[in-house]
């Protein structure tokens, strides 16, 4: 059942372009982008005027990078919560509120409560789910189905991966609706998705070398992540995943924040992940990072570069380095999480730890 691994979160992780191509398969017919189910009309569909997102772990980091996306597709505001913080904060909602809420299980409580009080508000709600007939789809005016397949290693791996696929979908469908897209446009951004499950493919055939890393720094005491742009929320995914596996103080950060006060962290040999943006792509902010690396590798950090291929700025600057292929800048994280996943795993293992079933953690969690 776990096809020649010795866990299921390792077949997940292989699985991942498989995942990808069914959470996008049927979702563009006829020039269109369709959802599963939609329970609200085309004209409130374009009359949404701002755009919430609410989760909880990895979906809600599924969000933060979908923003960047979303925000850029529509011209919309785009706000992404923890469902938890949401629900108790009395948010500004109104009919042309679109809620979406990500979750792989779809019962997870606070996701719940958070769609059931933004319905309460008047607010539409779309729901992003892996798991059919669960309870979020069931209360709400949308729904896009990820097709992951049934998820069994606790920490989120191909689940993850869906959820910013479908989210990029809910995206398109709202430039469509509105019109800030050209049906063209939205056609190619399409193409693009759907050339990551071949790109993710890649990345799956390189994992040797970051397994043979896990095993050289798994006895670190902390490690940190640093990202910017849509690097940032991979970061924070990167250390969630090592928190939630290895049992290892991990933190992720916004590098621009370096300066305002993780800088004070670096010490001599403290492994610090960092993913770069494509020189092409971003190439400001990829001249911003390599002098971010230079700067925590001067005060001693072991720094692991994630990077482009043939990004030859940065080699001097990685005292590990791991390439991932050049994808558009906004797909990035489809791939740039893929090692961050196998990091984790990795590290959990020689620790000696079972990586499906980390202690104290529940696959779904249904009370608040
Ligand atoms: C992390 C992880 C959790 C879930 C979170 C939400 O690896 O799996 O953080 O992402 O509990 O779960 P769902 O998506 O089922 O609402």
């Amino acid at each position: 059942e776990k096809g020649g691994h010795e866990y299921f979160m390792l077949k997940e992780i292989d699985e991942q372009p498989e995942a990808l191509a069914n959470t996008l398969r049927g979702h563009f017919e006829a020039g269109r982008i369709i959802l599963d189910e939609q329970r609200i009309s085309d004209q409130d569909l374009r009359d949404v005027d701002k755009v919430f997102v609410v989760a909880c772990g990895s979906a809600y980091h599924s969000g933060l990078v979908a923003k960047y996306a979303i925000e850029h597709w529509t011209r919309l505001p785009v706000e992404v919560e923890l469902a938890s913080e949401f629900r108790y904060r009395d948010p500004v909602l109104d009919r042309d509120t679109l809620v979406v809420a990500v979750s792989q299980s779809g019962e997870t409580a606070d996701t719940l409560e958070a769609v059931r009080h933004a319905r309460e508000q008047k607010a539409r709600v779309l729901a992003v789910c892996n798991t059919n007939g669960a309870q979020i789809p069931r209360e709400s005016d949308a729904v896009l189905y990820t097709h992951a397949g049934p998820e069994i290693g606790v920490a989120s791996t191909k689940a993850f991966l869906a959820q910013i696929a479908a989210n990029y979908l809910v995206g398109l469908a709202l430039a469509q609706a509105r019109g800030t897209k050209y049906p063209d446009e939205v056609a190619r951004e399409f193409a693009e998705l759907e050339a990551m499950p071949a790109a993710v493919q890649k990345v799956l055939s390189t994992v040797d070398q970051v397994r043979d890393l896990g095993r050289r720094i798994s006895d670190s005491k902390a490690v940190l992540f640093l990202g910017r742009h849509v690097g940032f929320p991979v970061a924070l995914e990167g250390a969630l995943k090592l928190k939630e596996l290895a049992y290892m103080h991990a933190e992720g950060f916004a590098a621009g924040e370096l300066k305002h006060g993780p800088i004070a962290l670096v010490e001599e040999g403290l492994p610090i992940v960092v993913i770069m943006p494509s020189p092409k792509g971003r190439a400001v902010l990829h001249s911003k990072l390599v002098s971010n690396i230079s700067e925590i590798q001067a005060r001693g950090a072991r720094t692991i570069v994630i990077a482009e291929e043939g990004d030859e700025a940065v080699r001097p600057f990685a005292d590990e380095l791991i390439e991932i292929p050049a994808v558009p800048t906004l797909l990035q994280p489809l791939v740039s999480t893929v090692p961050l996943q196998v990091l984790a795993a990795e590290i959990a293992r020689a620790r000696g730890y079972d990586v499906d079933k980390p202690r104290n953690l529940a696959k779904s969690v249904t009370v608040e």
